[in-house]
């Protein structure tokens, strides 16, 4: 294939479209890494498809990228987590399992518990709204024709930052930071004394907090449960239960903090780790491979109803001025 061909009429670049993502997919699987050429080449001809695909059809071959995309996440992902964690040896689909039980048995946990706590936690990271990090700069870059792969690659950049995705393994770690300072046997006093070493070094709390929420996140509170029933002695949950009584009254006596209660990064890490997935580096890749349901329906959605391009609105300073007189009045 020659980089001429994505000139040709529209049938024909489809084609070849779907053969270059095809190809690109299954290298990037040996190599368990995207070179900076596949993102030019996917670039060249986002671009090109974009300037000649028929824009009321272009729904169609979103579908199908999505569709892809999200089948072959589990496979690549879990061939990276083998390779950089484990002998390397990557572990052959099981076709008998659903999508999240199959992800799992490819990362090398069977066990049915585990099985159990992958398929909860896809669930409840696909997405719940589409203003968050990912899922906006997923339809924002969408919404320039970006393929779905230009679309979720920086969808995941997003999710990649602390404040958002990152924070499920920060939340393990800092975790893990109160143990080894205080010991296991944790007293109430010294976590209070924890957190507020943590406010006072001018960084928030990790777990805690939303930027919409303005109560318990309810994907924190069906791991709870699940914790509850299947791990109720695991000492890092009796800690994470322990930060639930202590953490909300001191944000709340912050006097700034709008949402004191966890969100879903509180608790992902601690029921990950007592399966034995206890690498939390590679967390946010099983967020991203999650999230990649939402992002992907999200574009098709954005495709078929033909949703502009997004463009924050941009003011004059006379408009500035007289919105600030307007409020001072
Ligand atoms: C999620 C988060 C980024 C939302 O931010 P937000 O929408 O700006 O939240 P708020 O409006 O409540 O923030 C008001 C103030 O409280 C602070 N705050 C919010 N959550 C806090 C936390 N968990 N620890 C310490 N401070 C916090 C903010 O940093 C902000 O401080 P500032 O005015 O000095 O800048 C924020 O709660 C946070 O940083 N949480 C910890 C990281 C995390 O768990 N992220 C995953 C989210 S699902």
């Amino acid at each position: 294939m020659t980089y001429f061909s994505i000139f040709k009429p529209h049938f024909r670049l489809r084609v070849n479209f779907k053969r270059l993502m095809t190809m690109d997919c299954q290298s990037q699987s040996k190599l368990g890494i995207c070179t900076a050429s596949h993102f030019l080449m996917c670039s060249v001809v986002a671009f090109y498809g974009g300037q000649n695909y028929c824009l009321y059809r272009f729904w169609e071959p979103t579908y199908e990228d999505c569709l892809n995309l999200i089948a072959r996440l589990p496979p690549v992902a879990s061939y990276v987590y083998r390779r950089i964690f484990k002998s390397g040896k990557s572990i052959e689909a099981d076709n008998s399992l659903d999508y999240a039980a199959n992800f799992s048995h490819m990362l090398g946990f069977d066990d049915p518990k585990m099985l159990e706590l992958m398929r909860l936690y896809v669930t409840i990271h696909t997405d719940h709204e589409g203003g968050n990090v990912s899922a906006h700069t997923g339809h924002l870059v969408g919404s320039a024709l970006s393929d779905p792969y230009l679309s979720f690659a920086a969808a995941l950049n997003g999710l990649a930052g602390p404040l958002h995705g990152l924070a499920n393994q920060e939340v393990l770690l800092w975790i893990k930071s109160v143990i080894e300072e205080t010991g296991s046997g944790v007293t109430t006093d010294q976590l209070k004394d924890y957190v507020w070493k943590t406010l006072k070094s001018g960084k928030v709390v990790p777990g805690f907090g939303h930027g919409v929420l303005r109560k318990t996140d309810p994907r924190y509170s069906c791991q709870r449960e699940f914790a509850l029933k299947h791990l109720p002695k695991d000492p890092l949950f009796q800690l994470v239960s322990k930060l639930y009584e202590v953490v909300p009254p001191i944000l709340t006596e912050l006097g700034k903090v709008k949402n004191p209660w966890p969100n879903v990064d509180a608790h992902s890490g601690v029921l990950l780790n007592h399966f034995g997935l206890s690498e939390a580096r590679y967390y946010t890749v099983l967020f991203g491979v999650s999230r990649s349901m939402g992002i992907g329906s999200q574009l098709i959605w954005d495709r078929a109803l033909g949703l502009p391009l997004e463009r924050p609105k941009s003011v004059t300073m006379e408009w500035l001025e007289n919105y600030c007189k307007n409020k001072a009045a």
